[in-house]
Formats: C-alpha cells, structure tokens, sequence
C-alpha cells in the first residue's frame, strides 16, 4: 500500500523517514557551520549527481568513498530523520550535506554562516517526468494513477516539497549571495569539465588536470548507474521496486518523449506567469 505524505507548514513531504518534528528542528535550531558544504535542490533535479561530484571533488577523484559508502550518509539530508541525526552527530568538518527544503524552511542558521549552498535548477517539465517515474511509482509518497494524474498534482505543487515553481523562486532570490552557487542540470550536462571548474572555485580548491579527468569519469551517468552506493538499488524492494531506478535516463527534454501539445502549451502558461521578471539565463534550456 502506497503512502501520502507527512505535511509541514503547509507543505507534503515524503511519507517514508520523514516527521514534522524533524523538519522543524532542522528550520529552526539545526545549527550551520561556516565550513558545510549543502547541496540543495527541488527534487528530482540532479540531486544524487551533485553529491556524487562533490564527493569526488573532496578525494581528488579517488573513486574509493564513493563506493564504499553509501551516498545518502556522505551527504545526509538534514530535513530527514536518519539525516538530521547524522548530521548533528557528524562532529568532524567540512560536513557534505543535502537538503530539498524550500528557502523559507531552511535552517535559520545559515542567515548568518558562511556555510556554502550549491542550487541546481532543471528544466521543470523534466522534473516533473524523472518525479512520475520516481515519486509515482515508489511506495515513499502518493500514489499516482497515471501521468496525467501527475502532471496535474505537479502544476499545484501537490508533490514532495510542494511547487517547484515557488522552490525555484525563493532559492534564485539568494543568487548574488558569495555562498550561493546556481547552476543547471543542463549545464552539468553540456559543459561538465566548466561545471566542476566552477564548483572548485567557489569551494577554494584546486585540481590537477587529471584528478578532474577522475571526477568527471567517476561521476558519468553510467558510473553512477553502475555504483550500489549511489544508484538507491540498496533500497528495500518494498519501498522501491527494482525496476525503478532513480539513475533513470539522465538526459535533457525526455519531456517531448511524454507531454500532449496541451500539457506543453499549459506548462508553458504556468512558467510564464509563475517566473515572470527572472532572468532568462537562469534557465538554460529550451
Ligand atoms: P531522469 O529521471 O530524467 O533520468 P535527483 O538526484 O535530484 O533525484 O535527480 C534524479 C535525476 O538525475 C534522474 O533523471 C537521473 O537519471 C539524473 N542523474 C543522476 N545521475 C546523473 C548523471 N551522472 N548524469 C546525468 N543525469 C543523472
């Protein structure tokens, strides 16, 4: 039987590791130190990607801790319940960290810290597709019928974290920020070596030629499939049946693949009016 959700603030979150009690903690007093490193995302954006980069970024390449442990305790999600432990009890810095929280539900703290945040933003109507393969199909929230079904619940941010239009939003507000970096999913994908360039800059470190050569095989589409500790196949079946695989297509507009000319022209409608006087540079894709 399929979960709902757990509802914070108005919001659904996942049913499954997830209580409002831990959410609220993480908002309220979960403290950020200066040298945490967060990657923060709406979900279904590149999430798992960024984590596996940065993580490959922090051993020079060396592909050893990303396979040997697995990626949800590298970079614990501070707004879950195994993942707020972890992090309050991870005393050795700098802490890798993960959240989906909207801005208004991040954690206070880090207003004032120099804790860095990267945000990746995805093409939406992509979102929205790799969230019906996952979210609609897994045990961990609603159940969905069919993606028409979904596509509804998605244009009234009635999915895990809510609108990811109101996400985008408040996060983009943050951009001239020094400890904020924003970049794409569909930059990472066309530019990688310029990504992780940019990445190491904004976190002070420096690369060799070929430890970035490292960080850019180890983190390919088909490594990450291919990696037990980053592909969720450790997962409980009754959670995530094996033929969901988060590590899915991995590619920019599998939407064309799925929308109706109504769904792409009403989705079109939405980002217009929900986005309007944003930058169009923010969003790099067709
Ligand atoms: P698709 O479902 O479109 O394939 P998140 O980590 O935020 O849940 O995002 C999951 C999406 O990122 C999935 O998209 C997944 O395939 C894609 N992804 C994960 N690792 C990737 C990689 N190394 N390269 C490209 N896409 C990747």
């Amino acid at each position: 039987m399929a979960q709902d959700y757990v509802w914070y603030a108005g919001l659904p979150f996942p049913a499954v590791g997830y209580n409002s009690e831990v959410i609220k903690a993480a908002h309220e007093t979960l403290v950020l130190k200066d040298e945490d490193i967060l990657t923060v995302t709406y979900p279904k954006s590149g999430t798992h990607w960024m984590i596996e980069v940065l993580c490959l970024i922090h051993t020079k390449g060396d592909p050893k801790w990303i396979r040997s442990e697995v990626l949800f305790d590298r970079a614990p999600w501070i707004e879950t319940e195994r993942g707020y432990q972890l992090t309050i009890d991870r005393k050795e810095g700098p802490r890798l960290l993960t959240s989906h929280l909207p801005i208004h539900l991040f954690p206070k703290s880090f207003f004032s810290s120099k804790a860095k945040v990267i945000y990746v933003i995805r093409n939406p109507n992509d979102v929205l597709i790799s969230g019906y393969y996952f979210w609609g199909l897994t045990k961990l929230a609603k159940e969905t019928e069919s993606l028409e079904q979904y596509f509804e619940w998605f244009m009234q941010g009635h999915v895990p974290y809510g609108s990811w239009f109101d996400h985008v939003r408040g996060w983009v507000s943050l951009r001239e920020k020094e400890n904020v970096l924003i970049l794409s999913y569909e930059e990472m994908k066309k530019e990688p070596r310029n990504t992780i360039e940019k990445i190491c800059s904004f976190l002070g470190k420096v690369l060799e030629p070929a430890e970035l050569d490292l960080v850019l095989e180890n983190s390919s589409f088909q490594a990450m499939k291919e990696n037990k500790m980053s592909n969720l196949s450790h997962m409980p079946e009754e959670l995530i049946p094996a033929d969901i695989k988060l590590i899915r297509k991995g590619v920019p507009g599998d939407w064309k693949n799925h929308f109706t000319p109504a769904q792409t022209q009403a989705f079109k409608k939405t980002f217009q009016e929900k986005m309007a006087g944003l930058p169009a540079e923010l969003f790099p894709w067709d």
